[in-house]
């Protein structure tokens, strides 16, 4: 695994191998690593060097260090395509993952301004503003905060969010979904999100503000997410 008569360097070398390692799955998500202690011993060389090629490794995000417990093998990130307008219910459906939500809050709000401009209401006219933890078999995902016209939107129930909403909007109401404008932008946890997303101080999140249109144009919703940016990577196809 490391040639000390080669020119590239130690902390590299041991890098490079622990990457094909992970890749070739030989290392699986979760494993837990040796220690830098143990590396230092089994190869003869220092900590300091072992120490850098797994620093490099927690900041590609392939590896994570658990405080008290060690360091693992990272999971794999869910890849997500953002080509279609889907529901998280049939984004995990699609990838064979049971999804599941955790309702925070469900209440009737006067809409403020912000929400009143994206849903083109007149301010305080009352919206549902719906907080749940987004789940993938059982582990948190994201967190999400719908805010949705009671108007538009009638009969909505806390037991119609535990499941899709955008299935009780299509299929029960009979309301056509027809497109979204999305934006995404990098963030680090604030307290609130750490505590549902069970990440640590200081884990990256992707901040997506979703704002969703019927057919005809009506707007329908205004969504405002965390995704944890260690399980989650989106992809786009671009032409040119
Ligand atoms: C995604 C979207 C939200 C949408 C939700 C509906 O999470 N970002 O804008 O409200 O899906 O999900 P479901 O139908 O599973 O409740």
């Amino acid at each position: 695994m490391i040639d000390k008569q080669s020119p590239m360097p130690i902390y590299f070398q041991l890098e490079r191998s622990l990457r094909s390692q992970i890749e070739n799955n030989t290392l699986k998500p979760g494993d837990l690593l040796p220690s830098e202690r143990e590396y230092a011993e089994q190869l003869d060389i220092s900590r300091m060097t072992v120490r850098q090629a797994i620093t490099n490794l927690v900041n590609e995000g392939l590896l994570t260090r658990q405080k008290g417990r060690g360091t693992f093998v990272a999971e794999q990130k869910l890849e997500q395509k953002l080509s279609g307008l889907t529901s998280f219910t049939e984004d995990m459906k699609v990838r064979g993952m049971n999804p599941a939500n955790t309702l925070l809050s469900f209440e009737l709000v006067p809409a403020e301004t912000k929400v009143a401009e994206r849903l083109h209401l007149k301010q305080h006219t009352p919206v549902y503003e719906i907080k749940r933890i987004r789940l993938a078999d059982d582990v948190p995902m994201a967190l999400e905060t719908v805010y949705i016209s009671a108007n538009l939107v009638k009969g909505l129930t806390e037991a119609i969010t535990a499941s899709s909403l955008y299935r009780y909007i299509e299929e029960d109401l009979g309301l056509q979904i027809g497109h979204a404008v999305q934006s995404m932008e990098a963030a680090i946890v604030n307290e609130q999100e750490r505590a549902h997303l069970l990440v640590q101080k200081g884990a990256p999140v992707l901040l997506i503000e979703r704002n969703t249109f019927l057919k005809d144009g009506t707007p329908l919703e205004y969504v405002k997410s965390s995704y944890r940016a260690d399980r989650y990577k989106f992809t786009i196809d671009i032409n040119r």
